[in-house]
């Protein structure tokens, strides 16, 4: 195994897109920011400066940390921001994953340009459970605003308002020639006819899941986040943000271009969105193809075409070899997720429906942060104070989470609870969507894990009729999973990873308003299942 050095510089750079040049923050004058590509079993030691005017911290989305939560990264959660001028080092093992994560900022909006690709290979002298590709690819798919994007989410915190959506999609970093000024650096792959390439789709936008296909190609998944898939061929993915989807392509078509189009998923149907469609070129390397020849243009999905989300996210299976779903639980948790509001009078901040504030909650408790320290520092220094231990493991008062709900129901309370876990202990989590406010997909993502997703449907979760319908077999293994609109998840894990870990939405501007909550996992025996010490130079708040 290797260890790997990087240095990563965090600041301002002039980036030009649709037409207007502004600053944007970047990590070392690159955006998306750089790749790095490990090995499984390789280490990880990244230092970070931050050249930027803000506060910033980097997080290694889908890396499980064992033992290492000082290294996750959310901002006061498992460390205080990196403030201008410092610097602190991230140092990490990888173990026992493969496939595609990414990193990105953990600290208010910044990942909006924030982020690049972490690319896990396998072992040395093991290979992928599939023949290698001639080509291995990363689309990174983002959302742009012509704002600066600290701005779009004080709007949206200030006056209590839905965020004003993005001026454009990008495929790593370029919204592609739909859109206006944008033709010279539409991304391309080229390729060679009858050879097959790895594309690593990765949802790095801030708000909005979205379909991805490609003109006349069929898709053969092969990996989610960063495990192993049973491989099936689809037309369409459709990829939450903070989710990754590995597929194989092969150039078996008419030599010729042909469009990769990425477009919005969005199941609310009252909620405004960016209806506009992001593309790269996929183009085959021959005599006749010429940058001039016309590119076929493939068929989306519809903007709320569940039934398509849906039949795709059925056929998921997971490679077997990942290791075994448990088959009993321990912890049996039911968890609500959705929207609600707070009451405020009428006034500017007061700009969500009906003289509200657009809030969201988990089992009613709108997540808030700690600003002194990090929870993580808190809970390890025993600071009191900080946090409460009593998130409540099922919903504090029960009614049809489907139906339609009595506006007693709508406001849910500010607090900073965690959940506390033993070592060891087998968990299940019911992930419920509710129809308080607006319905609609919740991409939730748990740091520090991945987990297997045992069953997934519509309406209120029914545990006498539902848990027959698990599958205890091969489930998929993700870091991040869809909670379907007007539906539930049910995902499992073995809490073998002492620390603090944060579960939330990975749509910011529902993180922003409180969607989410926190674990404490209790160290097991001995170091092997302890955390360890902090590094001497995590940043003070
Ligand atoms: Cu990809 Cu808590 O984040």
């Amino acid at each position: 195994a290797e260890t790997h050095y990087h240095q990563f510089i965090v600041g301002a750079m002039p980036v030009t897109r649709l037409c207007r040049t502004h600053n944007i923050i970047s990590v070392n004058g690159q955006f998306p920011g750089p790749t790095i590509t490990v090995r499984n079993g390789d280490s990880l030691v990244v230092r970070v400066l931050n050249r930027a005017q803000y506060n910033v911290t980097i997080h290694w989305h889908g890396i499980r940390q064992m033992r290492t939560p000082w290294a996750d990264g959310p901002e006061y959660v498992t460390q205080c921001p990196i403030q201008p001028g410092a610097t602190y080092t991230y140092r990490f093992k990888i173990e026992n994953q493969e496939g595609t994560l990414w990193w990105h900022a953990h600290s208010r909006w910044l990942r909006a340009t924030v982020y690049g690709a972490l690319i896990i290979l396998p072992k040395p002298g093991s290979s992928f459970p599939f023949s290698k590709p001639m080509l291995d690819v990363n689309i990174m798919i983002g959302e742009w605003w012509n704002r600066n994007v600290l701005d779009v989410m004080r709007q949206a915190l200030f006056t209590g308002a839905a965020p004003n959506v993005s001026d454009a999609y990008t495929i790593n970093g370029q919204p592609g020639d739909l859109y206006r000024c944008s033709r010279q650096g539409t991304f391309k792959v080229s390729v060679t006819p009858g050879e097959t390439v790895l594309l690593r789709v990765i949802n790095a936008a801030l708000n909005q899941e979205l379909f991805f296909t490609v003109a006349n190609h069929r898709l053969t998944v092969v990996g989610n986040d960063a495990a192993y898939a049973k491989p099936f061929t689809t037309r369409v993915i459709m990829v939450g943000p903070g989710q990754t989807t590995n597929v194989l392509l092969t150039a078996d078509q008419r030599p010729g271009r042909y469009y990769m189009a990425a477009r919005a998923y969005q199941t609310a149907q009252n909620a405004g969105f960016d209806n506009t469609t992001t593309t790269a070129i996929l183009e085959y390397r021959n005599s006749r193809t010429r940058s001039s020849t016309r590119a076929v243009f493939p068929t989306l999905p519809s903007f709320n075409d569940t039934a398509t989300v849906t039949a795709f996210t059925r056929q998921m299976r997971s490679n077997p070899a990942f290791g075994k779903v448990p088959t009993s639980v321990d912890e049996n948790l039911f968890f609500t997720v959705g929207l609600g509001f707070f009451n405020c009078p009428p006034g500017p901040r007061c700009q969500g429906p009906n003289n509200t504030r657009f809030s969201a909650s988990m089992n009613n408790v709108s997540f808030v942060l700690p600003r002194r320290t990090s929870l993580l520092q808190a809970y390890y220094n025993k600071i009191p104070g900080v946090f409460t231990t009593d998130f409540p493991p099922v919903p504090p008062v029960q009614f049809d989470y489907t139906g339609n709900v009595s506006r007693a129901l709508w406001q849910p309370r500010r607090g900073t609870k965690l959940y506390k876990i033993k070592f060891g202990s087998r968990v299940q989590i019911v992930l419920q969507d509710t129809a308080i406010g607006t319905t609609e997909d919740h991409p939730i993502h748990l740091h520090g894990y991945h987990f297997f997703v045992v069953a997934q449907g519509f309406g209120n979760f029914n545990p006498r009729t539902d848990t027959g319908k698990f599958n205890l077999v091969d489930p998929p293994v993700r870091n991040t999973i869809n909670v379907p609109i007007g539906g539930w998840s049910v995902i499992r894990f073995i809490a073998d990873n002492p620390g603090v870990w944060l579960m939330h939405c990975h749509i910011d501007s529902h993180l922003t308003w409180g969607l989410g909550m926190a674990f404490v996992v209790e160290n097991g025996n001995g170091k092997s299942q302890s955390v360890e010490p902090p590094p001497a130079d995590l940043p003070p708040c």
